[in-house]
């Protein structure tokens, strides 16, 4: 059990007492892909890894994308640079990355194919992200919280079964509908990998953990229950089980009023919102549990006073409850970087 994440002066970080619910002196800022193409210097980075298997899984590489945004802005945390797919390459599944596409794997639809998966060799094949993270707790500036992460095991399967990423998810869902006790093995076999993945990350230095739920909106009401809630409650619990000081920020993407009751049903500290939700809603959330979000990453994009109208309005419905100011979904690969620098310094600025 490793102790709370502290700075020097004996007082734990800014972000984590958010996450924890403590009132704090302004929220916390981060933002989801704030390392990648957006910078150039990611982009000169990647080119010079060769593949971005190669840059995930080199920790010298993964480390220098992590710090890249911490050197141009002062965001609080720092979210370990790797990839949700990653977990799948460890369990056995074929993994490649082609220009313009994303993922792609070696489609899982059946016990056949799910049965040469396995657990054997995962930890071995995830040593360089667990030796990034060690780095990175050496590297990082005292006051920023190193955040590690994986994928829920949900969104994931839709990568593992698809083979790719797709709109509608309609060979994950057919079998989840078809055959749930064939599907279920899937599924926990994820939640199994996903809690030894984030418990390592922790062992090696992650102060906080986000678990995304990327396409749980997919689901109808009892398959959300089923496949979203309560494989990503089994992770929570089991990881509050050995590491009950780290935070867990769950972000089950866009699931509208299914966030009520979430957070107690799956044990997070935190949730992530998207852009869409109304922030009266987000505002009943925060009374039981940290909100993190939800700028549109578009608003990040065009910049200036719309920009600036928007993260003034977040910041005072939702600035003086519990909250981390951050986007509703991943930075866009064309915002301008002065952006970036411009929101950070509004956020920073604000006194609740
Ligand atoms: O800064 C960070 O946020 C840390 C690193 C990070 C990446 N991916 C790097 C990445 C994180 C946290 C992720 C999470 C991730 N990956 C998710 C969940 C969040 C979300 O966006 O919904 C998902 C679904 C993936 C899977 C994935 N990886 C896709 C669909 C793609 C292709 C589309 C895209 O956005 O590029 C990737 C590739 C990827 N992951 C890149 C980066 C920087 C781009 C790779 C490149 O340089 O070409």
């Amino acid at each position: 059990m490793e102790p709370a994440a502290r700075q020097e002066t004996g007082r734990e970080k800014l972000l984590i007492r958010a996450l924890k619910g403590a009132a704090v002196e302004r929220p916390p800022v981060w933002l989801m892909r704030q390392a990648g193409r957006y910078l150039p210097e990611y982009r000169e980075l990647r080119a010079r890894a060769g593949s971005f298997l190669n840059l995930c899984y080199t920790p010298e590489l993964a480390a220098e994308v992590t710090l890249q945004p911490l050197r141009r802005f002062a965001f609080d945390g720092a979210i370990l640079f790797a990839d949700l797919p990653l977990l799948a390459d460890a369990l056995g599944q074929k993994l490649d990355y082609r220009e313009g596409e994303g993922p792609v794997l070696e489609p899982v639809r059946d016990e056949a194919a799910l049965a040469q998966l396995s657990m054997a060799r995962m930890h071995d094949r995830l040593g360089p992200v667990y030796e990034t993270v060690r780095r990175l707790r050496r590297q990082l500036p005292e006051e920023v919280t190193l955040i590690g992460f994986a994928g829920a095991p949900w969104t994931l399967a839709t990568y593992m079964v698809q083979g790719r990423g797709s709109q509608d998810h309609a060979e994950a869902k057919r079998w989840a509908f078809r055959d749930e006790v064939g599907f279920g093995r899937l599924i926990h076999l994820l939640v199994d990998a996903t809690t030894e993945y984030l418990s390592r990350q922790i062992e090696a230095g992650a102060e906080a953990v986000q678990i995304f739920d990327s396409w749980a909106s997919a689901m109808p009401e009892a398959g959300f229950a089923r496949w979203c809630i309560e494989p990503v409650g089994m992770i929570v619990r089991r990881l509050k089980s050995r590491h009950p000081h780290v935070p867990v920020i769950a972000f089950p993407r866009a699931v509208g009023i299914f966030y009520a009751g979430f957070a107690e049903a799956t044990g997070a500290d935190a949730v992530g919102i998207d852009s869409c939700m109304p922030l009266s809603f987000a505002q009943k959330l925060q009374k039981s549990c940290t909100v993190q979000g939800n700028l549109d990453p578009q608003l990040l994009a065009v910049g200036g006073e719309p920009m600036r109208r928007e993260s003034a309005r977040i910041l005072e419905m939702l600035g003086r409850g519990r909250f981390v100011f951050n986007l509703g979904h991943g930075i866009l690969p064309d915002t301008p970087p002065e952006h970036v620098g411009a929101l950070v310094e509004q956020v920073r600025a604000w006194r609740p």
